[in-house]
C-alpha cells in the first residue's frame, strides 16, 4: 500500500489511502442535492455495519470531541453521571460532564485498568448515565465495555462510550454490548482526515432526550430529522463526506472481521518487538482490560530522552507521538491504525530500535520478533 510520506505512526491523524485523497479534490457538489444524499445515506448504511448496530448513526462535522460533547449534552442536564478516567480522554469526558451535570468521577491512575465494583458503587448513588472511553489512546488500553454497558443496564444509566480510536479497527458490537451513544472519529480506524464524528444512538437515548433542552449546533434530533432526508442540518463539511465514502468502501472490500484481525496482528507484532527489545508496555492490566489494538504505549527506557527517540525516529522518516499532560516525557506511543500493514510494522521498529541502539540502550531484535509476528500470522 502506497502510504503518505513521512509515515505518520502517531495515534491519528493517520496516512490516507490514495482513493481517499483522490476522493477529495472533487469539486464541490450542492449539500441539498441528490449526489450527496446517496453519498450520505451510503456512509450512514455502512457505519452500521462498522458500529454493528441497528441504532441511528449521525456523522457531525466536527472532531471526536465535538461526538463527545454532542453525546453528553443531549442526554444530560444537572444529573449526576459516572465518569470513568484511566487516561486523558476519560478525564476530558468528565470535563464534559462537569459543564452539563455532576460528574461522579470514578477515576484510576493513567494507565491502570479500571474495576467494575468502583463502577457499580458509583451507580448505586444515583446516575442517570455512565461515560467510558473503550480505547483510551492516551495510555493504549482498552476498558471493558461489554460489562460496564451490562452494569448501566442494571442501574438503567444510560452508557455512553467514547469509540474515538477503537471503532473501525476493533470489533465493537455495539447492539450487543447495549451502549447508547457510541462515538468514533474519522481521523482514526476508518482513515479519513480529521473532521468527522459519527454517533450512534439507542432508542433509550432517544427517549432521554425527550426530557433534555437540547444545544443548538449538535441537537441529536434535528441531526435525526435531517438525516432522513439524506442531509445535515447545516453545511457539512463536503470534502470529508467524500473521504469518509471512499474509506467505508475500502473498508467494504477488505471486510470488517479481515480488517479487525489486520490491527489484532500489527499490534501483536509491535508489541512482541518492544518485548524482545527489552521495552516495557506502559498499561497495568486486570482480567478485564487488555493491550491496544490501535496504539502502543510504551514505557522511556533508561538512557534516552523522549526527544531525543522522536527526533532519532523522525530522522529515519517515522512520526511516533509522546506521552500526554503527566506523561510528558515518561512513555512514547506508537499508533498502528488505519491502513497499517507489515511494512509499516517494520519501518517503525527499524526506526526505533536503531535510534535506541544509537544512545547506546541494548535493543536488539525488534525487528526479527515483528516479523515473526506478522510472517506467522500472515501479514
Ligand atoms: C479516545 C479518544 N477520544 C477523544 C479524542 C479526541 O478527538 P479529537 O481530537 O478528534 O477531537 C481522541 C483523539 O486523539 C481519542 O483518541
Amino acid at each position: 500500500m502506497d502510504l503518505n510520506k513521512p509515515l505518520l505512526m502517531i495515534p491519528g491523524p493517520v496516512p490516507l489511502h490514495p482513493r481517499v485523497l483522490k476522493a477529495m479534490s472533487r469539486p464541490m457538489i450542492n449539500h441539498r442535492g441528490p449526489e450527496f444524499a446517496r453519498i450520505f445515506d451510503e456512509c450512514v448504511s455502512i457505519l452500521k455495519n462498522v458500529f454493528q448496530t441497528n441504532n441511528d448513526v449521525l456523522v457531525l462535522s466536527g472532531s471526536g470531541t465535538a461526538g463527545m460533547e454532542a453525546s453528553v449534552s443531549n442526554v444530560t442536564r444537572g444529573d449526576n453521571v459516572v465518569t470513568i478516567v484511566n487516561g486523558k480522554f476519560g478525564e476530558r469526558f468528565k470535563e464534559i460532564v462537569a459543564l452539563y451535570g455532576n460528574p461522579i468521577p470514578v477515576e484510576y491512575e493513567w494507565g491502570s485498568h479500571i474495576e467494575l465494583d468502583d463502577v457499580e458503587d458509583a451507580l448505586e448513588k444515583g446516575a442517570s448515565a455512565v461515560t467510558m472511553v473503550h480505547n483510551e489512546t492516551s495510555v493504549g488500553i482498552v476498558n471493558p465495555a461489554e460489562e460496564v454497558g451490562e452494569l448501566a443496564r442494571k442501574y438503567d444509566a444510560l452508557f455512553i462510550m467514547d469509540g474515538i480510536s477503537s471503532i473501525g479497527g476493533n470489533e465493537v458490537p455495539v447492539d450487543k454490548w447495549g451502549v447508547d451513544l457510541a462515538i468514533l472519529g474519522s481521523q482514526k480506524c476508518l482513515a479519513v482526515p480529521p473532521g468527522l464524528a459519527a454517533i450512534s444512538v439507542s432508542e433509550r437515548a432517544w427517549e432521554r432526550m425527550e426530557n433534555v433542552k437540547p444545544p443548538y449546533y449538535f441537537d441529536l434530533k434535528v441531526h435525526q430529522k435531517s438525516a432522513s432526508k439524506g442531509q445535515t442540518p447545516y453545511t457539512p463539511a463536503i470534502p470529508l463526506f467524500f473521504a469518509l465514502h471512499e474509506a467505508l468502501r475500502l473498508v467494504c472490500e477488505e471486510g470488517l472481521s479481515t480488517r479487525v484481525k489486520r490491527h489484532e496482528r500489527c499490534a501483536d507484532a509491535v508489541r512482541m518487538a518492544m518485548n524482545a527489545m527489552g521495552l516495557e508496555l506502559f498499561p497495568r492490566l486486570n482480567k478485564l482490560s487488555r493491550y491496544s489494538n490501535t496504539v502502543t504505549a510504551v514505557k522511556m527506557p533508561e538512557g534516552i530522552a523522549y526527544k531525543q527517540l522522536r527526533d532519532g525516529i523522525n530522522n529515519r522518516g517515522v512520526l511516533i507521538a509522546g506521552g500526554q499532560a503527566h506523561l510528558k516525557g515518561k512513555i512514547f506511543r506508537i499508533g498502528h491504525m488505519g491502513n497499517v500493514s507489515a511494512k509499516e510494522i517494520l519501518t517503525t521498529i527499524e526506526a526505533l530500535g536503531s535510534t535506541l541502539v544509537e544512545h547506546g540502550v541494548k535493543a536488539e531484535g525488534g525487528v526479527a520478533a515483528a516479523e515473526q509476528v506478522l510472517k506467522t500470522k500472515g501479514i
